[in-house]
């Protein structure tokens, strides 16, 4: 009998190694033979930790299964029979059924360290592809897919490797940036943990594309797991010829190397993170020159979030049309959306770009976990727009964000019902920016700081009027003359609780 228990840290966080002690222990007193597999999570938290069993018809769901619930629940889960804490077929579950996974296909299905299941679900039929292309065919399938970068800023991924392939230079670099620093962001998180090998493939293919032989993957301080399971599944790929000299008996190379991060948000900003991986402090370097031309160690330098060198397998298995069928307008493909903050459901959500906040909110997040109406959803992190009930219609597309000064971002998703001060989230936001600044430039290092005590006077009522001035003009300042995102766009979440929540800043509209 073949169980599965998930592995994944969000899963682990809420009891799974407990539950999967709790359903071994069961098996040897009751002389049942099990096989326990410690899947990834298929991102469906509120049922975390999720039980599964392997049926004929299919994987079977129960959760959350806690470690008191194993006794009772054994006989039903080993038959894949009903039961209170049942949910059917997992595949059946409206919430994941409802999904495009592409990038996520395999999440929470296979054992992230095997090579045997990743094989078994289409892994490696890109590299193996792409092995098969020259460079340049390479970077024009991903071109043609449309692929944008997916860590927030949607700049053309087929651009960004091209510059680099045709960049001249006796060493060059790929660099993963998984420094995942967005509020309520988890999907990076994800891929790294509970699909390790997908990274693994697409930054190998970028690799071989742009002429790159050394990949390094900055994760996280926070995210221990995902650096242990990611050095694991490098050690795994490489003694299995997919990593490292001559992969695939191809002659071509590439290495790949994991770096904790320094635990700074803005050593998530592209050049911040190339000073870290050079051992010196987190500090934004002036672009140009792009990194592309001169990167790190100031050689050509492809860096891409983790989610967008994970969608590059999927492409050149299937090819750039397959992909670019899905999405809207110029928003080609699927993102990994992250529904987190007051909903009845959080968990990750992989969508073609195109379908509404709304249906996000209410098909997938089941409406706010307090009962109350959703009041305004923070989108794209802690820098990203707070917008109200009357945008929830907007499409999930880049452009149409942007049209609207909100941004998608990363994917995040944090709702808020109302009860939340929206005043106090503007002022959090300048906070933020004072706290984590890298102090390069002085529109966010003292602008942010000053953004903070102007809010708090407007929170207490003191010459109100003047001073939602004074806090206009700085953002204007601070969107405009910000060395980069982090001081540039403190002012999306400001400007945008201050012009659509305007009663809780004294009635301050625009
Ligand atoms: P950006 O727009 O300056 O650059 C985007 C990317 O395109 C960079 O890698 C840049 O080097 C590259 N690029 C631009 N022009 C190019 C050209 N002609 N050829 C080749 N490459 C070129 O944006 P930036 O500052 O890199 O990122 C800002 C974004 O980061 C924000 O939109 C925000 O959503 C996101 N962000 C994400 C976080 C996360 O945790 N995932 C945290 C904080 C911000
Ligand atoms: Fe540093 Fe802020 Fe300037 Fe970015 S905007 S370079 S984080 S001081």
């Amino acid at each position: 009998i073949r169980l599965f228990v998930p592995r994944d840290s969000a899963a682990l966080a809420l009891g799974a190694d407990d539950t999967a002690a709790a359903l071994a222990a069961e098996a040897q007193r009751r002389g049942v033979d099990i096989e326990l597999v410690r899947n990834g999570s298929r991102g469906l938290f509120w049922l975390e930790p999720l039980a599964e069993v392997q049926t004929a018809r299919g994987r079977v769901a129960y959760g959350p299964v806690e470690a008191d619930d194993v006794a009772e629940l054994f006989d039903a889960l080993i038959q894949g029979a009903e039961h209170p804490l049942g949910h059917g077929l997992t595949e059946e579950i409206p919430y994941l059924k409802n999904q495009e996974r592409l990038t996520f296909a395999r999440v929470g299905i296979t054992d992230p360290l095997s090579l045997a299941d990743y094989q078994a679900h289409e892994g490696f039929a890109g590299l193996k592809r792409a092995l098969s292309m020259d460079s340049a065919a390479i970077v024009q399938e991903v071109l043609d897919s449309g692929l944008r970068g997916r860590g927030g800023a949607a700049f053309p991924t087929g651009i960004k490797w091209r510059t680099v392939a045709q960049a001249e230079a006796a060493q060059k670099y790929v660099v993963c940036n998984a420094d995942e620093g967005d509020s309520g962001t988890y999907s990076d998180r994800m891929v790294m943990e509970d699909d390790p090998f997908m990274l693994i493939e697409g930054m190998t293919i970028a690799g071989i594309a742009v002429g790159a032989t050394q990949g390094y993957i900055y994760v996280r301080s926070e995210y221990p797991h995902s650096f242990d399971v990611l050095n694991q599944a490098i050690r795994l790929a490489e003694d299995a010829g997919f990593l490292g000299e001559n992969i695939l008996a191809s002659g071509k190379r590439f290495q790949l190397e994991v770096r904790k991060a320094a635990g700074a948000y803005v050593c998530g900003e592209e050049t911040a993170m190339l000073e870290s991986i050079e051992g010196k402090r987190g500090v934004v370097r002036a672009k140009p020159p792009l990194p592309a031309l001169s990167g790190l160690f100031g050689q050509p330098t492809v860096i891409n979030n983790v989610i967008s060198l994970a969608s590059v397998p999927v492409i050149l298995a299937r090819g750039a049309a397959f992909y670019a069928n899905y999405g809207m307008g110029r928003s080609k493909g699927t993102l990994p959306f992250q529904l987190a903050g007051n909903l009845k459901y959080g968990g990750l959500v992989e969508k073609a770009f195109g379908l509404t906040l709304r249906e996000l909110l209410q098909n997938f997040g089941g409406g706010s976990a307090s009962g109350r109406p959703i009041r305004a959803v923070q989108v794209g992190g802690p820098l990203g727009a707070y917008l109200p009930e009357s945008q929830f219609d907007t499409p999930l597309d880049y452009e149409a964000f942007a049209a609207l000064g909100a941004v998608v971002g990363h994917g995040g998703i944090v709702a808020f019902d109302d009860t939340v001060d929206m005043a106090e989230q503007a002022r959090y936001a300048m906070e933020f920016c004072a706290i984590e600044s890298c102090g390069k430039c002085t529109p966010c290092r003292i602008g942010s700081t000053r953004g903070v005590e102007v809010i708090q006077r407007i929170q207490k009522d003191e010459k109100r009027p003047q001073q939602i001035g004074l806090l206009r003009d700085l953002c204007d300042t601070m969107l405009h003359g910000s060395l980069c995102a982090m001081g540039g766009m403190t002012p999306y979440p400001v400007l945008s609780a201050l012009n659509h929540f305007p009663e809780d800043f004294g009635g301050a509209g625009e």
